[in-house]
């Protein structure tokens, strides 16, 4: 049966984390729909892990879209969320619907937003015309130039006060589920509690609802220095499927994320 946003408000309710991992084709698609991955993440890191960028400013509308439809062909099973890429959302709520609507018409169940407040009035508008949300606070990539580099957030008194009004903002205007990434676990345990809706962690404990990671980081293929929040499951399996089938099995037994991969 198909994965839908109630299967994984009705995971939270029962306390079974669901796990999470970033995809950009069809065969991945099949091979981690396979070993029980429950949600595929489209995500604009495919700037960064196909295009070879540092950042993922240059991805466009028609990249996402063809990466949608690439990996929807590979799944029967498994929820499809897609990144709005930079560019694609911020200017209207209206210019949001127009961009989403093409995501949603390639394969994608849901669109995912970075922004705090700013983007409360946009997730609503979408929201009430029928395009599901996940709101994505903390780290924002398509914010890396503003926020001087990927690091730590949430980490003063003020900021955390923020995150958390933003998070319970972003749920009130519609949002089913919120990324968080890089955030201190004590602060994303909190956000999680406060809120009625699944919450996904990225380098932002293991209290969180789900965990998500970059696919080539998990594999072990991603160049350069290894974030703390990244584990690579590669190095004790013996294929790609038994590195995702061990991903799985440590994130639903919450062995994974561990203390040495939070902040
Ligand atoms: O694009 C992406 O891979 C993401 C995850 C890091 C959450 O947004």
């Amino acid at each position: 049966m198909r994965i839908t946003q109630t299967t994984l408000q009705k995971m939270l309710e029962n306390n079974e984390k669901f796990t999470v991992l970033t995809c950009y084709d069809a065969t991945f698609a099949t091979i981690l729909e396979n070993a029980g991955i429950d949600v595929l993440l489209v995500g604009d890191s495919l700037g960064n892990v196909l295009h070879g960028e540092n950042t993922t400013l240059s991805v466009s509308l028609n990249d996402m879209i063809y990466h949608t439809r690439c990996v929807a062909r590979g799944v029967s099973k498994a929820f499809i969320i897609t990144d709005m890429p930079f560019g694609s959302y911020q200017v209207s709520p209206e210019q949001a619907f127009e961009n989403a609507s093409k995501i949603l018409a390639a394969g994608a169940q849901m669109v995912k937003i970075e922004g705090g407040q700013i983007m409360a009035d946009t997730i609503q508008f979408l929201t009430q015309r029928g395009i599901p949300v996940c709101a994505h606070i903390g780290l924002m990539p398509q914010s890396i130039h503003q926020l001087g580099g990927y690091k730590l957030q949430g980490n003063s008194e003020k900021s955390a006060k923020q995150l958390l009004s933003d998070a319970k903002l972003l749920e009130k205007s519609g949002a089913s589920l919120l990324v968080m990434e890089v955030v201190p676990a004590k602060l994303a345990k909190k956000i999680t509690q406060a809120l009625a809706i699944p919450t996904v962690g990225i380098g932002a404990g293991a209290d969180c609802s789900g965990q998500v990671l970059v696919l080539h980081d998990m594999l072990g293929l991603s160049q350069g220095k290894k974030p703390r929040f990244v584990k690579d499951f590669m190095a004790d399996a013996k294929s790609i499927q038994e590195a995702i089938a061990n991903y799985v099995t440590a994130v639903k037994t919450g062995q994974f994320p561990g203390k040495e991969h939070e902040f």
